[in-house]
Order: C-alpha cells, then sequence, then structure tokens
C-alpha cells in the first residue's frame, strides 16, 4: 500500500483547472459521504434497517430504510465544504436548500441517486451511488438552475458497495477508479485511466421486457441472440444485476453494453432511468472512458433537460455496439 496513491494526493495532481479548490473539498465530502453508506450498508440486517418503509419517493418507488438513510447522510456531509450551493436527489420532490452558513463560496450544484439498485440491498447484491457536479449561475438555485445538459457537468462519479468498496471519478480528463482500504479508512488509486473497450460479446438488459421493446432494441438483442450462426457470426454473454452502478463498473473494467431502452410501459414517464442523477453522470464517465452513451436517437448528454426528476431511455458502453444500436434507430426512422 506504501506505493498507492490516495485519493486526496490524486486531486492534488490531478485537478489542475479552475474548480480545483471547490472540487478537491466537495469530491473529500462526497468520498466521506460513501463511506459513511458503505458501513450503513454492511450493518444494515444487524441495525435492522434491510426493509421497506412502506413509503414512496417522488417516482412512486417504494423506499427502501437505506434509501432514505443513504439521502440523509449525503445530504448532510455535503454541506461542509462551503461550495455546494443546492442539491438534487432522487429521494427528494424538490431542491434541497443548504442553509446559507454553509454557503460561503456556494457556486455549485450537487445531485445525487443515494442508493442505486436498492431492490438489490436486502438479497445481499452490489449496490451503489451516483453523483454529479454542475456549476451554478446564483448562490441561491431554483429548480431552473439544475436544468442545464450533461455536456456542463464538470464532475460525475460513483461508489460501488460491491465485493470491494470502490470510488470512480470523472472531471472531464479521463476516468479513475480507486479502491476503499477498510484498514485507513482511505481510498487508494487503483484503476487508473479506466478505458471500455470498443468491442464486446456482453450484453446487460432486463430481457422480461422484450415485448414491450422497440423493434431496433428488439433486432439488436435478437442478433446477438443468434450469436455464431447470426447476421453477427459470433455468440454473446448476458449479464444483468438490476444496479446500473454494477453493470456500468463491469464495462468499465471489461467492455459491453448496458440498455435500459424505451419500452411500451414505460413510454408515459419517458423511460426508466433519471436523467438528472443517474443517466448523465453515468454517462459522462462511459464518454470519458472511451464508451457512448445514447437514448437510441440522440447522444444522452446533448438533453436538454425539463425537470429534475426527468426520465430518459438509456443505451450505453462499447462505442462499436452503441454505434451500431444508434444505426438500427436511424434506419427505423427513415
Ligand atoms: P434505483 O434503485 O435508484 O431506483 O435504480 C434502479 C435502476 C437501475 O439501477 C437498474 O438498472 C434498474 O433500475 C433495474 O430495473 P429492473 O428492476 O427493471 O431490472
Ligand atoms: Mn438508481
Ligand atoms: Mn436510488
Amino acid at each position: 500500500m506504501s506505493q498507492a496513491i490516495a485519493l486526496a494526493a490524486f486531486l492534488n495532481t490531478h485537478l489542475q483547472n479552475e474548480h480545483r479548490e471547490a472540487l478537491t473539498l466537495m469530491i473529500t465530502d462526497i468520498a466521506e459521504s460513501c463511506k459513511k453508506i458503505a458501513i450503513a450498508i454492511d450493518s444494515g440486517a444487524l441495525e435492522g434497517n434491510m426493509g421497506s418503509l412502506g413509503s414512496e419517493n417522488i417516482q412512486g418507488e417504494v423506499q427502501k430504510a437505506l434509501d432514505v438513510i443513504s439521502n440523509d447522510i449525503f445530504v448532510e456531509a455535503n454541506q461542509r465544504s462551503g461550495y455546494v450551493a443546492g442539491m438534487v436527489s432522487e429521494e427528494i420532490s424538490d431542491v434541497i436548500e443548504v442553509a446559507e452558513k454553509h454557503k460561503q463560496h456556494g457556486q455549485y450544484l450537487l445531485l445525487f441517486d443515494p442508493l442505486d439498485g436498492s431492490s438489490n440491498v436486502n438479497v445481499n447484491i452490489s449496490v451503489g451511488t451516483i453523483f454529479s457536479i454542475l456549476k451554478s449561475s446564483n448562490n441561491h438555485p431554483k429548480l431552473v438552475d439544475f436544468l442545464q445538459p450533461g455536456v456542463s457537468q464538470i464532475c460525475a462519479g460513483y461508489a460501488m458497495y460491491g465485493s470491494s468498496t470502490m470510488f470512480v471519478l470523472t472531471t472531464g480528463n479521463g476516468v479513475n477508479g480507486f479502491t476503499l482500504d477498510a484498514e485507513s479508512g482511505k481510498f487508494y488509486l487503483t484503476h487508473p485511466d479506466m478505458q471500455i473497450p470498443k468491442d464486446t460479446q456482453e450484453f446487460a438488459v432486463n430481457m422480461s421486457n422484450y415485448r414491450f421493446w422497440q423493434e431496433p432494441v428488439q433486432r439488436y438483442i435478437d442478433e446477438c441472440l443468434q450469436g455464431e450462426e447470426g447476421d453477427r457470426g459470433k455468440d454473446f454473454n448476458m449479464r444483468w444485476v438490476a444496479s446500473m452502478v454494477a453493470e456500468v463498473h463491469r464495462i468499465l473494467i471489461r467492455g459491453g453494453v448496458f440498455l435500459y431502452p424505451m419500452d411500451s410501459k414505460l413510454r408515459n414517464q419517458g423511460g426508466k432511468l433519471r436523467l438528472m442523477y443517474e443517466a448523465n453522470p453515468i454517462s459522462f464517465i462511459v464518454e470519458q472512458a472511451g464508451g457512448a452513451a445514447t437514448t437510441g436517437t440522440k447522444r444522452i448528454l446533448e438533453i436538454k433537460p425539463m425537470g429534475i426528476h426527468e426520465r430518459v431511455p438509456v443505451m450505453l458502453g462499447s462505442k462499436n455496439e452503441i454505434d451500431r444500436i444508434v444505426k438500427y434507430h436511424a434506419l427505423k426512422k427513415r
């Protein structure tokens, strides 16, 4: 461990732009929050925190105790830097205001999914936390100040509470992964300059939705399933964890595609995944690692948001596969 670069030392050399001081403090607070969430998850059953609360969040989804605990940890711990002017969380319907005394500098907006994949939490399968940082034009941000396209993000990342706890980060200059050393409580750089292979033979999608998908997605998956005997001439493998963080982490390590496409059940709500704190931060990371992210017809990072909890179709991962999916959508439109 003596040779390994700790997160603090990494930030010190890696951050070189005008956001340097702010990002250093905000990322440090975020990483600390993720450590606290990891501890809450680890001791979940012991603390009686594994169940559902019987309440629903703004999205109409059942809240788990750990959804709310993770949200509260994140909101509390990220007011310290003095740079966060306002927050948006999956679990809270409105903009979260930051107290005046915590806004010495203000100027930045923090958006997050405190616990991604929370349906997995009581079956002991990987979950994560996703975050995105935007610049604010003022110190008292209103909802409209958050509605910036993904290309405006200055930082995005996720923590993954898996077989080890990891913290993966981009500030627009590549993607770097850190592993939590439980003994020292520090994150160390273990995955420098993560790159998604351009080609893959692995896809992740909830196959039970097949009959609700649009034709271009059905075509793509049909061809994967036909394997060596079909047009693609090669066999594919499938994974579905039901935690986007875990799927994306696997894609960053060994390539692959992740699809949560539009389907006829989701049409009224626009898709499954939330643009501002799921699709945008993850798409930023994926592009920074050499991958691509699309709705099928549009680059996710260029979507002009209409609401803080807006949902979108998401298809991302290995570049050549995503290009193929985009092509199938374009052919259908003609
Ligand atoms: P969340 O737990 O934050 O609501 O997000 C869950 C998301 C995503 O992580 C995952 O890929 C997908 O929902 C799982 O959907 P299915 O239950 O349809 O498989
Ligand atoms: Mn989520
Ligand atoms: Mn969540």
